[in-house]
């Protein structure tokens, strides 16, 4: 099929490169020419496993083309999936769908015959009949555009296996929707042979899966960050209870990892604007758990800056603190709402002097936390210092050999922020760990 992909940011990109895999012909759309030239020359703007190479593949091989004109895109085929950012707004919780109903304005514009629009796009639910009268509105094609709802659950880090390979494959489309359906069953054909379960259904369901899986997932973390808080006024171990609960099926282990608490480009602000629309809705009282979610992992940053205040002695100020990880999680350069960042900011912000170091996400942390420090080797970001925080999990750290860095530092005492380095053995080490929620 010949088929397009506007806005090419972590979700677009992926899934134009994805589609190409699948054997599409793709041309993805972007008004961000500096992205565009990046990749048509074959690499991602931004660090995602895997990414280089199906776009290194498949630009080589003529399958997967980007642009910047909304005209290309119209005349390039028949389906156009949208995956547009919709970040929070400035001064609220709710989205801004501003960039999103700008792309539709612009295709519209441009689309002449008939054609099939799916929204990847996040968005409150009730979004979609409005996508769909803003098209047949402003589109020559008018009612021969048809809207159908493919929300995407890919995790960064994992984007590209989860595009191929999803959990599960949601398509929303309203009472006309038998055209649409066939155009997306047929995009989709590898994956739903596969055995994909494949979930057809209404515009409304579609919208709300997304937002429904995202605060559910930041529920279950917030759920065991709140046991770290018993656990620590209680003398347990919430790393053990964490196991022992997800031996349990109804519950499951992976994502119940306590420490500090979710970031990133979506679960926070998906909680955020689903709770606003709910109060739009008039069932705000309905998503009270969810403000209690929020505040929940809120406190999971206070805890550490808190725990780092107590090692240093009552006072950050004048101590020279170490932060290893910048990335909102391993595996990604993403530093939105990264627990890790604003950490080390409110340290800086209460007079200590803070390096950080990360594999990947350094040059997007300088840009916006300019005034700390940073170190690219995380042995030397720890040099003389009197406190060293692990707040990113990355593979690597974990790696470290905690017996020559005790003499480099000028205190040897650690946070573990995740839980994931061996307290064992830094302990052997002659270093004081400390873990959100354990003894
Ligand atoms: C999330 C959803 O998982 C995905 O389905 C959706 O499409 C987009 O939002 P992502 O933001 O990439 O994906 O990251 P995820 O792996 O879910 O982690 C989110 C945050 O929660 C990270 O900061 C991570 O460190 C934290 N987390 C995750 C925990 O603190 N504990 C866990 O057990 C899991």
């Amino acid at each position: 099929m010949k088929l397009t992909v506007v806005g090419c940011g972590y979700l677009g990109a992926t899934h134009a490169a994805c589609m190409a895999e699948l054997g599409h012909e793709v041309l993805g759309m972007d008004s961000d020419m500096d992205k565009v030239a990046v990749l048509n020359s074959g690499r991602a703007p931004f660090f995602e496993r895997d990414l280089d190479d199906l776009l290194a593949e498949h630009t080589r091989s003529g399958r997967l083309r980007f642009t910047g004109s909304y005209a290309e895109a119209a005349a390039f085929g028949d389906l156009h999936f949208i995956g547009v950012g919709t970040p929070q707004q400035p001064d609220g919780h709710a989205y801004d769908l501003t960039p999103l109903f700008s792309a539709i304005r612009q295709l519209a514009a441009h689309v002449s015959g008939p054609a099939v629009v799916a929204v990847k796009s996040t968005v409150p639910v009730g979004t979609a009949p409005r996508v769909r009268d803003l098209l047949r509105d402003l589109s020559p094609a008018g009612e021969a555009i048809e809207v159908a709802w493919n929300p995407e659950f890919l995790r960064e880090s994992h984007a590209v296996e989860d595009t191929l390979r999803p959990d599960r494959l949601v398509l929303g489309f309203d009472a006309e929707r038998s055209w649409a359906e066939a155009v997306l069953r047929q995009c989709f054909t590898k994956i739903i042979e596969a055995g994909t379960p494949t979930i057809v259904t209404d515009w409304a369901t579609a919208e709300l899966a997304k937002a429904s899986a995202n605060a559910f997932l930041a529920t279950k973390i917030s759920f065991v960050n709140a046991m770290a808080e018993v656990c620590e006024a209680a003398g347990a171990d919430v790393g053990r209870l964490a196991d022992i609960l997800g031996q349990d099926v109804r519950i499951g282990r992976p994502g119940l990892s306590p420490g500090l608490g979710f970031g990133g480009g979506c679960l926070p602000k998906d909680l955020r604007s689903f709770v606003a629309r709910a109060d739009e809705l008039g069932v705000g009282r309905s998503l009270t758990i969810l403000r209690e979610v929020d505040a929940i992992n809120g406190r999971c940053r206070e805890r550490l800056v808190t725990l780092a205040r107590e090692l240093c002695g009552g006072t950050v100020d004048g101590k020279r603190i170490t932060v290893w990880g910048a990335a909102f999680k391993p595996g990604t350069d993403d530093i939105r709402d990264s627990p890790a960042l604003a950490v080390a900011q409110k340290l800086h912000e209460l007079g200590a002097t803070v390096t950080v170091s990360d594999p990947k996400a350094l040059d997007s942390a300088r840009k916006l936390h300019p005034a700390l420090d940073y170190a690219d080797d995380p042995i030397a970001a720890a040099q003389d210092a009197d406190l060293l925080l692990h707040l990113t999990e990355w593979p690597q750290f974990a790696h470290i050999d905690p017996r020559p860095l005790a003499s480099r530092v000028t205190s040897s005492k650690v946070i573990d922020g995740r839980g994931t380095l061996d307290a064992d053995d830094w302990r052997a080490a002659g270093w004081t760990v400390r873990t959100l929620g354990r003894p």
